[in-house]
């Protein structure tokens, strides 16, 4: 195999090592090119850049192939445990029953809000976003536990974990109960995982909420099958933040406001809107498929597309197969399942979306199923992050351990070249004075 590629430009020459990643992917390490070259990489939308070298999810786009550490997506389909799954991604294996046990028990702990977080809550907006309150609130977990801002033991990153996973939970509820003007559920830790989110999101005083084992199975599914995805928007989001040394919480918190995205986890509600717009009438399918191909009408078919699958993605193909499962078990005949099936159909057998490559991805049918479960669909998003969470702090760990510089990168320059300031006055301007300028208007216009 190849060892490293010779590149030549203006006369200066480099070799560029070929690194060999585990499943035989090859990278150019161009970390020697400036220095030796003068010349840099252009690559908008990092579609043909590595930013790292990383052992925990390995994707092949092209066979449709999802790993975790090595373990195929769809084993986790017959018994799934996402905090199981929380662990193997951050410490690289399966927990032994000791870990399992001790984990389970730090999450139960840590469950908790502090108490004057609740106000917090009740100083957004009824209407707030809630992707927004989730990321202000991650966030603000730092001034309430400042002995985690410094990570100095392994001990202490396991409970940095076991707090972002579990408190998650209750933030999210506790902005969504906010939401609706009722009052907060705190965690009742005879609950696992799932089941207890669920409390706290429906539970009232009067009529605890119930569920049954197939929908807590779909749900640690739905959320395994969320948890991580390499270096996709929010967790290079979130190593780049980490990069400059910013705490677990503040990482995590920014990696919320890139998945809140409609390119990102944002499609999850996207194509809710989708097939409701269409359910509702105001498009039929067809028109639809038509507007998603004319580049011009500023829509996608959303739920489709991605930057590395190119055949199908895995996670899609168990949603569906998990949406018709709970539908069928909850006996509810959600029309729009099938305007999605509709949609799907029409998009492979058309040449605009196989000629792109284009399947349905992971936002396709999670919303489906969401919905089947009672969850609102402004509160997709905020799942999606509760299922990223564990991936996003495996990536943070590791490039921690593995010491990576700060992310920095460069740009080719379009702007003008050497220019001047031209003074105001010279510039044609009636007054030069600030006050002068600004005084009548920005005196009497305020708004909140
Ligand atoms: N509908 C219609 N056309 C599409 C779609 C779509 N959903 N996705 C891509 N295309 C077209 C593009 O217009 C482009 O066409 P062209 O080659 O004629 O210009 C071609 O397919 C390639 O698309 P890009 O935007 O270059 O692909 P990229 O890899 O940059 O984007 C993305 C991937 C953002 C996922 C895109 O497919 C998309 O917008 N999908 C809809 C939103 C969505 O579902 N996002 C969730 C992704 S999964 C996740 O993040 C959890």
């Amino acid at each position: 195999m190849t060892k490293s590629v010779s590149l030549t430009l203006d006369g200066n020459s480099v070799e560029l090592p070929v690194v060999v990643g585990s499943e035989l992917e090859k990278g150019l390490d161009i970390s020697q090119l400036r220095s030796a070259t003068g010349c840099i990489t252009l690559d908008p939308g990092y579609g043909n850049t590595g930013s790292c070298q990383s052992a925990i999810t390995y994707i092949d786009g092209d066979a449709g192939i999802l790993r975790y550490r090595g373990i195929p997506i769809e084993q986790f389909e017959q018994s799934p445990n996402f905090i199981e799954v929380c662990w193997l991604l951050i410490f690289g294996s399966l927990p032994t029953e000791a870990e399992y046990a001790d984990f389970s028990e730090r999450l139960t702990r840590h469950a908790m809000l502090d108490e004057s977080m609740k106000h917090h809550f009740q100083g957004f907006p009824t209407q707030a976003p809630p992707m927004a309150i989730l990321s202000a609130m991650i966030n603000t977990l730092s001034c309430f536990h400042p002995d985690m801002i410094e990570m100095d033991s392994d001990d202490k990153f396991i409970t940095a974990a076991a707090r972002l996973i579990s408190k998650i939970r209750t933030i999210a509820a506790f902005a969504y109960r906010s939401s609706i003007g009722r009052p907060y559920n705190y965690p009742n830790p005879d609950l696992l995982y799932v089941t207890n989110f669920m409390h706290m999101m429906f539970s009232l005083p009067h009529a605890p909420y119930e569920t049954d084992e197939i929908v807590r199975l779909a749900f640690n599914l739905v959320l395994i099958l969320h948890a991580d995805h390499e270096q996709n928007c929010s967790t290079s989001t979130v190593r780049l933040v980490g990069s400059s040394g910013a705490n677990l919480f503040a990482s995590c918190a920014a990696g919320v406001c890139a998945l809140w995205g409609p390119l990102h986890g944002g499609a999850n509600v996207a194509v809710l809107d989708m097939l409701e717009q269409i359910h509702q009438g105001d498009l039929s399918v067809e028109e639809y498929m038509r507007l998603a191909k004319d580049k011009n009408s500023g829509i996608r078919l959303m739920g489709f597309g991605h930057r590395v699958y190119k055949n199908f993605d895995p996670r899609a193909q168990m949603l569906q197969k998990v949406a018709e499962q709970l539908l069928t078990h909850l006996k509810i005949n959600d029309p729009l399942l099938e305007i999605g099936k509709r949609l799907e159909d029409i998009a492979l057998n058309d040449p605009y979306f196989v000629e792109r490559k284009l399947y349905p991805n992971v936002d396709f049918y999670s919303g489906i199923i969401l919905r089947a479960l009672g969850i609102p669909t402004n509160m997709f998003t905020v799942v999606f992050a509760m299922g990223r969470m564990p991936g996003w702090i495996a990536h943070w760990r590791e490039q921690q351990q593995e010491g990576s510089r700060i992310g920095r990168p460069r740009q080719i320059y379009t702007g003008p070249t050497l220019n001047d300031y031209v003074p105001r006055d010279k510039r044609g301007w009636k007054s030069v004075s600030d006050e002068d300028i600004l005084r009548p208007a920005s005196r009497q216009n305020f708004e909140f």
